[in-house]
Order: structure tokens, then C-alpha cells, then sequence
């Protein structure tokens, strides 16, 4: 196949980047999408130019690593696929794809492709955790979880903490992703000492990281490669009012 990329190019924070075109020949439709892009660097090595920089280490969906804007969509055309895990059988011979990195002022562009998102690590380290005291593991089934509540932690845990949605959301808005964090721990028995806190402190990091207010236009529903469904934003909203306005 032959691909003409554009690719956003930019040298560290301060540089103001530019579009940078590449003609790539001989793309197989079993590549992945960042072997294309493997193969564009190695070409790119050997001229002595600067390979392009973007984030990946599983390339099996499960890091989070990985993850930028093709042809405006983040993660590209596929719904509920990383960008590690899309294959060039998806695009066809021909195609123009412009790679950017994802655009939030909570998330700035390291270089090239790959942006800073220890914002999403400040979240989860305000409260996305439960204090135990460690030692062997617990028996499985020595605290019953009704099967509802262990299916929604269990679909909400599955958040890689990529990123996409703050990308695709227009607001620039971390909601999707706060949401599946708190409701991952909010849901289970061994969440619940600290559910309030946990609601409380979340929500504030997340104001206090400048991402933007969610307005419900569910565009990080749509691009999330997990699938993390909307109502964990309103599962968050809940727990926060009922924690932060509690009487007792
Ligand atoms: S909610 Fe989905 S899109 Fe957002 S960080 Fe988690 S996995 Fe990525
Ligand atoms: S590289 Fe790990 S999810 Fe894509």
C-alpha cells in the first residue's frame, strides 16, 4: 500500500511544531500501525533526520502507553482499539493520515507525538487507591461482592489511563477518566473506608490539573479503547455531591 502521512513535528515544549509530510511504499496490511511507523524511522535514521517520537510499550492494549490523533479521531477509526493494537488492513492504498499528538493544556507535547500525562498519576495518587495492610493474599471469596457490583468495577478497572478521552473531549475534560477510577474502588466492599475521601480528593486534583469541565457530549465514550461507559461520570458526580455535602 502506499500512505502519505503528515505528522506533527515538534522538537520539545517551547518549539511551535509544523506538519511534516512522508511518502510511505510498501505498507503491508499485516503491519501494525506503529510498525509503519517503526519502519518510517528506521528510513528516517538512516538520512540522519530525527526519528519520530511517540509513546508504546505493550503494543497489546494493556499499558496505556501508547496513543495519538489519526485523521482527528484518537486512536484512530476503530472503535474500542488502541492505536498499538489498529493494523494498516484497516486503512486501504492511497490513504492521506495526519498523526497528532493529543491537545490538552493538562497534557503538554513532550515531542512529536508523545505528551506529558503524569497528570493522570496525580489523580490516581490523591486517592485512586485502598490502605491495607499488606501481607498474604486473601482468600477470594472471603468478603461476597454481589455479581452487579463486581461486573462494573471489573469494566471499570479496565481503563489503561490513556488518555483518549481528555483528546477527543472538547472540553478537554479528565471526567471519563476520574469517573472509571473512583468507580472501580467506590463500587467494592474493600473501597468503602474511603470512599468519601477518595470521591473528594479525586475530583479536586482533577479541577486542580486544568482540565475542562464535562458537559456530557460523551466524545471520550466514543474513542475510549476500553469502553468505559458514561454513567461513571455520573456514578462520580453522585459520590462526590454525597461526600462533599454530607451533614454527618
Ligand atoms: S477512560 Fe478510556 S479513553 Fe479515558 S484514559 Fe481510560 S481507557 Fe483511556
Ligand atoms: S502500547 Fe500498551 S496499550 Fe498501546
Amino acid at each position: 500500500m502506499r500512505i502519505t502521512l503528515h505528522v506533527w513535528r515538534q522538537r520539545n515544549g517551547a518549539d511551535s511544531g509544523r506538519m511534516v509530510q512522508y511518502q510511505m511504499e510498501g505498507v503491508s496490511e499485516h503491519m501494525s500501525f506503529l510498525e509503519m511507523l517503526d519502519v518510517l524511522n528506521e528510513q528516517l535514521a538512516e538520512k540522519g533526520e530525527e526519528p519520530i517520537a511517540f509513546d508504546h510499550d505493550c503494543r497489546e492494549g494493556i499499558c496505556g502507553s501508547c496513543g495519538f490523533m489519526i485523521n482527528g479521531v484518537a486512536h484512530g477509526p476503530l472503535p474500542g482499539v488502541t492505536v498499538c493494537q489498529l493494523h494498516m488492513r484497516s486503512f486501504k492504498d492511497g490513504d492521506t493520515l495526519y498523526l497528532e499528538p493529543w491537545r490538552a493544556r493538562a497534557f503538554p507535547v513532550v515531542k512529536d507525538l508523545a505528551v506529558n500525562r503524569s497528570a493522570l498519576d496525580r489523580i490516581i495518587a490523591s486517592g485512586g487507591f485502598i490502605s491495607v495492610a499488606t501481607g498474604s493474599a486473601p482468600d477470594g471469596n472471603a468478603i461476597p461482592i454481589p455479581k452487579v457490583n463486581a461486573d462494573k468495577a471489573m469494566d471499570a478497572a479496565a481503563c489503561i489511563a490513556c488518555g483518549a478521552c481528555v483528546a477527543a473531549c472538547p472540553n478537554a475534560a479528565a471526567a471519563l477518566f476520574t469517573g472509571a477510577k473512583i468507580a472501580h474502588l467506590n463500587l467494592l466492599p474493600q473501597g468503602q473506608p474511603e470512599k468519601n475521601r477518595r470521591s473528594v480528593s479525586m475530583v479536586a486534583q482533577m479541577n486542580a490539573e486544568h482540565f475542562g469541565n464535562c458537559t456530557n457530549i460523551g466524545e471520550c465514550e466514543a474513542v475510549c479503547p476500553k469502553l468505559i461507559p458514561l454513567e461513571v461520570i455520573a456514578r462520580m458526580n453522585r459520590d462526590y455531591l454525597k461526600a462533599a455535602f454530607k451533614n454527618d
